[in-house]
């Protein structure tokens, strides 16, 4: 991307720049909050509504290089979600977040929202692992809400089957003062501990690692921060599971790109077409996911 003619394209909506490790990054500023975006991966890196502190964790560890993917913020994970058993070699969570996307456009509804289009068609270094023609598009509506919506268009003349998330990672006060609304009757897969089926009862507390796929899961949550005095809401179209994750102590100090206290200020809630959500998009039919993400102070 010619990042001059961009800021001349786009001058008073956005403005791109160069950041660490040589990244691409567009930053949004309007009346009602900042966001930036990585290109690669169409990563959102940060969400700061007026008057609040950061809606998105980013790892004070994380790996600035193209084609790793980046650790915090919302990581996009497409065409799979986790490890795709058919290619046990893969990358974990799919291509999408290890490439450098395009911007389509940037458009403001008023002094108080403003909407970034990214797109992929292709995933270059990556074809024995997807075959497919595609058109993914990336809508990041910044404003009083974050709004993500992520559409998967088949341009090809087989169906396709997909797992996705927008894995996002939430910045907290203090984890062990966090409660999880939401999620209460659903059964959900825990990927960490047994049993491994299980239906949740009531609010998610979280005081070891957890790492839930819920299913049946089409309604809103609520993180309830109550270290920094703030609801964050997290609701949904078109997706019917959700991901509820925190490493804890021993992964987060297995992880590299992690710092090893890093869990105590992060939890991620994801918005997903996950196992047994996952969805097959016809030829010449497009599937959308859309997150919603609004943080209200107390
Ligand atoms: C979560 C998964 O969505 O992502 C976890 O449920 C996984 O199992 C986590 O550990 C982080 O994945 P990655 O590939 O970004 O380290």
């Amino acid at each position: 991307m010619d990042i001059e003619e961009f800021n001349k394209k786009y001058a008073g909506k956005c403005s791109a720049s160069i950041g660490k490790g040589g990244l691409t990054f567009v930053k949004v500023q309007n009346d009602a909050a900042t966001a930036e975006i990585c290109l690669m991966g169409a990563h959102v890196t940060s969400y700061i509504p007026k008057g609040q502190p950061d809606v998105l964790w980013m790892s004070s560890e994380a790996v600035y290089k193209e084609g790793t993917p980046l650790r915090g913020g919302v990581p996009v994970c497409w065409p799979w979600f986790s490890k795709n058993t058919a290619f046990p070699d893969g990358p974990t969570h799919g291509v999408a977040r290890n490439l450098v996307w395009d911007v389509k456009d940037v458009s403001c509804d008023g002094s108080a929202a403003t909407t970034v289009t990214l797109s992929l068609s292709a995933v270059p270094g990556y074809e024995q692992f997807w075959k497919y023609a595609f058109a993914l598009e990336f809508k990041v509506t910044v404003a009083s809400s974050l709004t993500m919506a992520l559409k998967t268009t088949n341009l090809g003349k087989e169906p396709f089957v997909i797992t996705e998330a927008l894995h996002t990672y939430f910045n907290v006060g203090d984890i062990t003062k966090v409660a999880v609304e939401g999620f209460d009757g659903l059964p959900f897969l825990n990927k960490v501990g047994t049993p491994a089926n299980s239906v949740r009862k009531g609010t998610i507390f979280i005081d070891q690692e957890v790492d839930e796929v819920y299913q049946n899961a089409s309604g809103k949550a609520v993180i309830k921060d109550a270290s920094l005095g703030r609801s964050i809401t997290v609701d949904k179209r078109g997706s019917n599971s959700s991901v509820v994750w925190n490493p804890w102590i021993a992964k987060s100090q297995r992880m590299a790109d992690f710092p090893n206290d890093g869990y105590k200020t992060m939890l991620c809630v994801e918005t997903a077409h996950a196992n047994e959500d996952a969805r097959t998009v016809a030829p010449g039919e497009s599937l959308e996911m859309v997150c919603i993400i609004t943080s209200k102070q107390d």
